[in-house]
């Protein structure tokens, strides 16, 4: 088998003892841990199909959605840039999906292609398993709140419903569009807006409990912290969505302030689980997840 799959070579992988049925689309996606997540489940389910990597340029969505299902794909993830085109590309779009709006799991269904997000319930899972904390009950800061990742979390967050919620981006125009949507989603929830160099970052940290980084600093060893030492407390949990690698400086800092810390793994891992019983409803993938990514 390809490392990446693309439209031209997509039929090769659909036939065989093992052929291919599930994917991941994105461009590049060549650096995508999904194959090594959900094969090992499809192997201990005893599922006799491959899970790959397809590579789609932007706008061919559509198409690579026709060309699957025309071959017998069950499903497939969608991951940057497609999760927005993807919104228009399913026949269906689960109402979480909608809110989130953001679509990064697809159901080849009978009827048409119906479009969920897995990555809102992953976060709310991952936060709870490392910190037992419930989005609904913690006042979360999420920094980096304008990005793809950011937006979703931030929209969990607000689904939620907490008392308070504080998002952070270098650019406030992203963030001042997405307060007014999330206003609209929990009118109670108090929702503070500020950018990397407000001077009430470091007080707006201290007030929050959850810190969770979304942006993209810290995936270079080089890369500098993305908040100053002092915006961490003891009693701080800090989450990054990144997990490669494993420790970014944002975590270094927190665990050097004596902060509970987790990396983006158990998101990776959880909204994996999620999709994968979109596709196998019932069934129980964490388990072959956890011990795969391990
Ligand atoms: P996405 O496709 O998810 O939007 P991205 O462009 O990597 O991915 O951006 C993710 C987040 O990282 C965004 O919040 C982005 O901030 P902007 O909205 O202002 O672009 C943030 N980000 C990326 N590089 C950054 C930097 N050097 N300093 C601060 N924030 C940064």
């Amino acid at each position: 088998m390809l490392d990446v799959f693309t439209l031209a070579t997509l039929e090769s992988a659909a036939t065989g003892a093992k052929p291919a049925r599930l994917a991941v689309l994105g461009c590049p996606v060549s650096h995508s841990a999904s194959p090594q997540l959900h094969q090992p489940a499809l192997d201990a389910d005893g599922i006799p199909a491959t899970y790959i990597r397809l590579e789609v340029l932007p706008g061919e969505l559509a198409l690579a959605f026709a060309k699957m299902r025309e071959l017998g794909f069950i499903g497939c993830n969608v991951t940057v840039p497609h999760k927005f085109e993807a919104m228009d590309c399913c026949d269906e779009i689960s109402d979480q999906a909608k809110i989130l709006g953001a679509v990064n799991t697809v159901v080849f269904g009978e009827s048409g292609s119906r479009g969920y997000n897995t990555d809102g319930p992953g976060i709310r899972q991952a936060i709870q398993e490392a910190f037992g904390m419930e989005l609904g009950k913690t006042h979360t800061l999420i920094l980096g709140a304008g990005g793809g990742a950011g937006q979703a979390i931030a929209t969990q967050c607000a689904l939620e419903k907490p008392a308070v919620l504080t998002l952070v981006n270098r650019s406030l125009e992203k963030i001042t569009a997405l307060a007014r949507r999330l206003e609209s989603i929990s009118p109670e929830t108090e929702i503070h807006v500020l950018s990397f160099d407000d001077p009430q970052l470091r007080e707006r940290c201290h007030s929050a409990r959850l810190l969770i980084q979304t942006t993209s600093i810290g995936l270079k060893k080089s890369d500098p912290p993305v908040i100053s030492d002092d915006c961490f407390l003891p009693d701080h949990c800090a989450y990054d969505t990144i997990y490669q690698p494993v420790e970014t400086p944002f975590l270094a800092s927190a665990k050097r302030a004596g902060c509970r810390t987790d990396n983006g793994l158990s998101l990776l891992i959880h909204q994996g689980a999620i999709a994968y019983q979109h596709w196998f409803p019932g069934s129980d993938p964490l388990p072959h997840m956890r011990a795969a990514m391990r």
